[in-house]
């Protein structure tokens, strides 16, 4: 189902639903849920323990009887029924409430460019199954270029790169639409493996996912690229002992490490500029690229960026909720009714 600005202005929800997180925005209430999409299910009974930030605490410290699972995988909802339990109790009884009250209930979500049928129909369910009689599907690609306030509707083009868990979209949109745009199935997870394969095949240590992000930190500086410290101290554990120890790793071995899963963003971006009419490359060169997308804040990948390109780098300001913000945006009706094409399909 292709939205259109009107349809959406009369959507009371938007969810917009990542392999990492989950977001929901209520019209007229702002954006109430950003957590973690994840829950915590009871093997034995199938009782919900717990969603979002509290199960993925519980991830790899659960006994047998728990598991945590997932139910979006690479940016697509794969367990519909997990995901409308882990929604419901993530939005709480008093917004359900609200929502239910209302006579014939909307709701909007952001699903991946050229997310195939499939994938739109699960998102579609997902939120039929919590109680909207209509759906509005909206390009992430543009919720989120909406969502950064890039002048989206003007005959320039702008260049928009998406930074999520499990994929990098990139676009050059001009006059509301998406010119040209490539999604690359690589993004935060990516960088993340990467880095956890480094340090257990060079330094035989296991790193508990949580420990990745100050191993970011360490890259920062001129992060990607060459500056920044030389070292740095990270504690897990041995992979033949199980004992816990720490290691001093080269910070350049690192860098490297996670050359492999970049080299696919690179060459995602060379094609969407390859496939760009010549006058919007030309506007590209002075405007550059806004990032948006929690793995935008990956230290130094801008800068990484600017290197690779020649061209200015952006961070949006909240890069990791443009999307959803995007689509508050236009459910608020704050986006002026021009044509913007909402799916590019
Ligand atoms: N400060 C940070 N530094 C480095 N990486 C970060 C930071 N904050 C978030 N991330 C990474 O950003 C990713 C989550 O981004 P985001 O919330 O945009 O994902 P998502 O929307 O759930 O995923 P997708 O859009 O691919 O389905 C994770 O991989 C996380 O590790
Ligand atoms: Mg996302």
């Amino acid at each position: 189902m292709t939205a259109s600005l009107e349809q959406l202005r009369r959507c009371h929800f938007a969810v917009d639903l990542g392999a990492a997180r989950t977001r929901v925005y209520v019209k007229g209430a702002g954006l109430l849920v950003d957590q973690p999409s994840a829950a915590a299910v009871n093997t034995r009974t199938g009782a919900l323990i717990a969603v979002g930030e509290l199960a993925e605490q519980m991830t790899g410290r659960t006994p047998a009887y728990i598991r945590v699972v997932r139910p979006v995988n690479g940016g697509t909802v794969v367990d519909i029924e997990m995901a409308q339990r882990m929604l419901r109790q993530l939005l709480g009884d008093k917004v359900r409430r609200a929502l239910r009250r209302k006579a014939r209930l909307r709701a909007a979500a952001c699903t991946p460019h050229d997310a195939d049928p499939l994938a739109r129909r699960a998102a579609t369910e997902t939120l039929v199954g919590l109680g909207a009689r209509r759906v509005e599907l909206v390009d992430t690609l543009i919720a989120a270029a909406v969502g950064c306030g890039l002048p989206v509707e003007r005959p320039e083009a702008t260049m928009i790169m998406v930074c999520g868990a499990a994929a990098t979209q990139v676009a050059v949109l001009s006059l509301g639409a998406i010119v040209t745009a490539e999604r690359i199935p690589v993004g935060g997870e990516a960088v993340d493996h990467a880095i956890v394969q480094h340090l257990r095949h060079q330094h035989e240590l296991m790193l508990p996912s949580q420990s990745v992000r100050p191993l970011h930190l360490a890259l920062s500086g001129n992060g990607l690229t060459a500056q920044g410290p030389a070292c740095t101290e990270i504690h897990g554990r041995d992979v033949a002992t199980g004992l816990a120890r720490s290691v001093r790793i080269d910070t350049a071995a690192v860098r490297d490490a996670i050359q492999t899963p970049l080299t696919a963003v690179l060459d995602g971006i060379g094609k969407v500029l390859r496939d760009c009419p010549p006058d919007l490359v030309a506007d590209l060169a002075d405007r550059g690229i806004m990032m948006v997308g929690g793995s935008a804040l990956l230290p130094g990948l801008d800068e990484m960026l600017r290197q690779a390109t020649g061209m200015p780098v952006h961070i949006a300001e909240r890069p990791d909720v443009c999307a959803v913000q995007g689509l508050g945006a236009m459910l608020e009706g704050r986006i002026e009714p021009l044509a913007l094409d909402l799916m590019n399909s």
